[in-house]
């Protein structure tokens, strides 16, 4: 391992333990005596606050209006002046970010124009790749277990549709738009803490 500090991805559909994998990994850093900041999209800030309510379904906008809200979060996640992953990258932290463009350029697709997804976020492409994006793949139907437990129906015959689309829709945007950056895939239907050993040896190579 080089040293650092390093800003790494972790990418996923819902339910596939990103945020278990992720404190796993603050936890490896941490026995190195290496610091490290956690953080997520949508982000806590204004703009993250506002993606919620409109998640929660309390507002209503457009869905392209969604994907440039998702891009403008992006921009303040990366250049806030106290909380950006900039600003954490300079103190010596590794940032670690539960999500980060992929998860536009696969959730916005399907209903906005791509390209166009993808031109929102150049900017942040051009300014902070991740050094590592780690996707922690899952059978959208063993990540729709996770998530609700167990059932059936046409509802979750929707959602896990969805899933199988958006899980897509990542291999596709890893195949056009990762070009030049160090993307793994990692099995998470594994056991967690096997799951756990292969990012710590993907962090090792870098
Ligand atoms: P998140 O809080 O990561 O949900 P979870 O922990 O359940 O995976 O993200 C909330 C939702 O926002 C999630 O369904 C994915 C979606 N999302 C997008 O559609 N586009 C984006 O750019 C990001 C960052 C998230």
């Amino acid at each position: 391992m080089g040293n650092g500090p390093y800003f790494i991805v972790v990418e996923g559909l819902d339910g596939s333990g990103k945020t278990t994998q992720i404190e796993h990994l603050r936890d490896y850093f941490q026995a190195r005596g290496e610091a490290c900041y956690l953080t997520a999209e949508p982000t806590d800030l204004p703009t993250g606050k506002f993606i919620r309510r409109v998640l929660r379904g309390q507002e209503h906008v457009d869905p392209r209006t969604l994907a440039a809200l998702f891009a403008a979060d992006r921009v303040e996640h990366l250049f806030h002046a106290t909380e950006g992953i900039l600003t954490k990258l300079a103190a010596g932290y590794h940032v670690i970010s539960s999500r980060y463009y992929f998860s536009s350029l696969a959730y916005q697709s399907e209903y906005v124009d791509p390209a166009w997804v993808a031109n929102l976020n150049r900017l942040a492409k051009a300014t902070l790749p991740a050094d590592l994006t780690l996707f922690l793949d899952l059978d959208p139907a063993v990540s729709m277990q996770r998530i609700t437990g167990r059932g059936e129906g046409s509802e979750l015959y929707e959602t896990l549709e969805k899933l199988r689309q958006v899980r897509e829709d990542f291999h596709r945007a890893f195949a056009v738009y990762g070009q030049g950056e160090r993307i793994v895939v990692v099995d998470a239907g594994d056991a967690e803490g096997r799951v756990a050993e292969r990012i710590v040896a993907e962090i090792q190579k870098l």
